[in-house]
């Protein structure tokens, strides 16, 4: 166990775990923020996308002693209220069918509009590509982030 400080979600963390933890159970298990999912494991799938500095990673092979200092943001902190574009253009596009996938997905496309504003329906197909949605959403994804570019 160390002590390990960083930032989540706006807020200054310091936890006690094994540095070598993946950050994904340190959200779920230690913190209880189960909004980020647990899908492969191997960072193949994208359900357990959160932020860190801003860059859209895979918390399942992320070791919390990799993330000390940084800024992680998870879906729980994307917006204070749920009200964040992306998040009201889900709603609007009724993209989830399990909804298993989708906190991975909004933070991908999250991370995507963050640094390109109005991205063409190729770049939000490329960005999005290692996001695995078994229920085979992708249309509605792509639909979705369409809408909240033009809101941006
Ligand atoms: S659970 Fe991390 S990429 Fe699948
Ligand atoms: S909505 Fe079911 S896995 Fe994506």
């Amino acid at each position: 166990m160390s002590s390990v400080s960083l930032t989540l979600n706006g807020k200054p963390t310091t936890v006690n775990v094994d540095p070598a933890t993946p950050l994904l159970w340190l959200l779920r298990e230690h913190l209880q923020m189960t909004g980020t999912k647990f899908g492969c494991g191997i960072a193949q799938c994208g359900a357990c996308t959160v932020h860190v500095d801003g860059e859209a990673t895979r918390s399942c092979v992320m070791p919390v002693s990799a993330v000390a200092g940084k800024s992680v943001t998870t879906i729980e902190g994307l917006s204070p209220d749920g009200s964040h574009r992306l998040q009201k253009a889900w709603v609007a596009e009724q993209v989830p069918q399990c909804g298993y996938c989708q906190s991975g997905q909004i933070m991908q496309a999250a991370s995507l509009l963050a640094k390109n504003k109005k991205p063409s329906r190729e770049e939000i197909v490329q960005h999005m590509n290692g996001n695995i949605c078994r229920c085979g959403t992708y249309q509605r994804i792509v639909k979705a982030v369409q809408r909240a570019a033009q809101e941006a």
